[in-house]
């Protein structure tokens, strides 16, 4: 139901089918209450919005309206013919301290009605609920997802994960969800943090159920109905968000930017070009009578909203989200703490990272903290061991990649870590753009790098193969992949690498980004070197007779992968009999790629050829 066509951080730009429709994620359902309607539902899609979510116990409560939705079905009742989620009367026991309906029924009230995504009754776990009382509401929170599960026909199914502030509880919570039949993930119970700017707390909340979460479902942040938090929450793995806000905002004068609120009676000119604020002055929109002031504040909140989420879209697209929520989070200090309190969590979040970008922003000496330099730093210690002596240059302006000076076995000391000389076309080591005051930052992060006594590797572009092999696959695939007497084909306009042959088989490629591509060379000595799953992804008989054509890999023929592979990683595609059937690059980590039903998962460059084929050493 849930593909994933891009990602950054955790966010993924990914669909959801329902059976009105696909939810193109990260996206926003605006809330509809059932019984007064500010905005007509069929305006809501020319403001980009794919999907509503209303209210089925504030339905089923409606002496006056419930036959309607009962006899015509939501989608009629409410003019609307694309996904349409419901909740349950949760948030209403948080508000009211009980509500008057039984699991089982508000989750054939919601089937009757037509819900395309039905929320199950979980209990909601305050911020300040004692440690014992959550344990148990989690306990039957998980309970009753077990039995909307069981009971589901069809239509999707949300279940929230509670767990109050407490990691470990909202971790179980999650993890139980693992092996249910559910298709919808919510956080819930996060309202009171949201109200009360409790951003760095929503941070560890967010961070210990999505981590536990199964991967191949969409999740949603209940009530984070502010642009402002959008792109935090996305870079977090909120894949769907829900807003009243909007509407509240706006019966109250307030109106919403992704930079803040302000009062209508604050402003002297519009910041913004929506229709709302191109016909109207903030003066002229203070004289309206309420009823029309309202609609028209409504309209701007949502417009600012869903223009937020397609920003999220593109940074998400250019693989600049990173930088969107730091310059996002700067506009409130509770939200730039949070964006700092994310990067505690880089470790983490490291092997989600796409292993390249076409560039990247430091802007403040924090950034050299998010996930693409920790594993730099990581791969760089780990992975990497220079020979011979080496000289440390202070850089003091720009990226290695733009520095021309000498550099034979230089290694730049740059705040992001050090750069050997051979390691500086690559992201994001070669790519990271800093001011001039980066001198400053130098000391900011702990840096090392192994350099042995020996004979150094004399000539540069030997050097930069080795090193560049080593820090993207290790050092034991490195040296499989490279035993034997090397050769190496450079550029003759540029000089830069193009090929590498050891003993006479191509076994690498260098790309634009400095990375290799291995070819089928290359994995079948990788594959000959280590025991499965190494390096690979498993797929079953119909599966790879296309992979070995060169076709991509579609998820639902996954049987099984390395679980250390990272997304945007090279990998080699084998059949069950640990056949070598084509290379190319993942789309998802080695966890997700077995639990995802739809996609592409990864993209093959080349196969193996036809059986028989002469083509079976493919060059290109
Ligand atoms: N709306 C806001 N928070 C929640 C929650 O925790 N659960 C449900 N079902 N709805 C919500
Ligand atoms: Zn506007």
């Amino acid at each position: 139901m849930f593909e994933i066509k891009k990602r950054d951080g955790l966010a993924r730009l990914g669909t959801f089918h329902t059976e009105h429709g696909v939810l193109n994620t990260p996206t926003l359902l605006p809330v509809v209450n059932p019984l007064k309607l500010i905005i007509k539902p069929e305006d809501f899609k020319k403001m980009g919005a794919d999907g509503l979510i209303t209210n089925a116990y504030i339905i089923l409560r409606s002496a006056r309206h419930r036959k309607a939705f009962e006899k015509h079905g939501l989608h009629t009742v409410l003019n609307f013919d694309g996904p349409i989620m419901t909740d349950s009367g949760t948030f209403q026991a948080h508000v009211y301290g009980h509500v008057d309906v039984k699991p089982k029924d508000i989750m054939r009230f919601q089937a009757k009605i037509g819900s395309d995504i039905s929320t199950i009754l979980d209990l909601f776990t305050e911020p300040d609920t004692e440690r014992k009382e959550v344990i148990s509401m989690v306990d039957e929170t998980v309970k009753r997802a077990g039995e909307a599960a069981k009971g589901r026909k069809g239509r999707a199914i949300a279940a929230p994960v509670q767990g109050s502030i407490f990691p470990d509880q909202r971790a179980r919570c999650a993890r139980a969800y693992r092996d249910m039949d559910l298709q919808v993930h919510p956080i819930g119970g996060v309202v009171p943090l949201m109200e009360d700017y409790r951003y760095v707390e929503l941070v560890d909340v967010v961070m210990s159920s999505v981590l536990n979460l199964p991967p191949e479902r969409p999740t949603h942040l209940f009530g984070a109905g502010h642009p402002m938090v959008f792109g935090l929450a996305t870079l977090m793995g909120m894949d769907l968000f829900d807003s009243s806000a909007y509407a509240k905002y706006a019966i109250d004068d307030r109106i919403m930017f992704p930079w803040g609120t302000r009062h209508l009676k604050e402003l002297s000119a519009f910041p913004c070009s929506c229709e709302t604020c191109s016909r109207y002055t903030p003066k002229e929109l203070m004289q309206q009578k309420p009823d029309v002031r309202q609609e028209a504040l409504a309209r701007h909140n949502l417009w600012t909203s869903f223009q937020e989420i397609k920003a999220i879209h593109q940074a998400i697209a250019e693989g600049s989200l990173w930088e969107f929520v730091a310059m996002r989070t700067s506009c409130h200090p509770d939200l730039y703490a949070a964006y700092r309190h994310l990067l505690e969590w880089s470790d983490k979040m490291e092997r989600f990272e796409p292993l390249s970008r076409t560039s990247e922003f430091v802007t403040n000496l924090v950034d050299v903290q998010r996930p693409a330099f920790v594993r730099y730093r990581k791969r760089l210690k780990e992975r990497v061991v220079l020979k011979g002596d080496w000289s440390v240059v202070q850089l003091k302006e720009g990226s290695p990649f733009d520095n021309q000076q000498e550099r034979d076995r230089v290694i730049f000391h740059h705040p992001i870590g050090f750069i050997p000389d051979s390691l500086d076309q690559i992201y994001p080591a070669g790519l990271v753009h800093t001011s001039g005051e980066m001198s400053l930052w130098r000391k900011a992060v702990d840096r090392s790098v192994t350099i042995e006594r020996g004979d150094p590797i004399e000539d540069p572009d030997e050097r930069r193969v080795r090193t560049v092999a080593a820090y993207q696959f290790g050092p034991v695939i490195a040296d499989l992949v490279l035993a034997g007497r090397l050769s190496i084909v450079t550029s003759s306009k540029t000089g830069r690498i193009r090929t590498v042959h050891a003993d006479g088989d191509h076994v690498l490629s260098m790309r634009n980004d400095g990375f290799f591509s291995l070819k089928v060379a290359g994995a079948r000595r990788i594959q000959a070197g280590t025991e499965a799953p190494t390096m690979r992804v498993i797929v079953n008989d119909d599966s790879a007779e296309n992979n070995r054509l060169g076709r991509n890999v579609f998820a639902q023929f996954v049987i099984d992968a390395d679980p250390g592979l990272g997304v945007m990683e090279e990998t080699i595609v084998v059949n069950c009999n640990d056949e070598v059937m084509a290379v190319g690059r993942t789309i998802l980590t080695g966890e997700e790629l077995p639990r995802f039903g739809k996609g592409i998962v990864v993209k093959v460059r080349d196969g193996i050829g036809a059986p028989d084929s002469k083509n079976d050493h493919s060059e290109d």
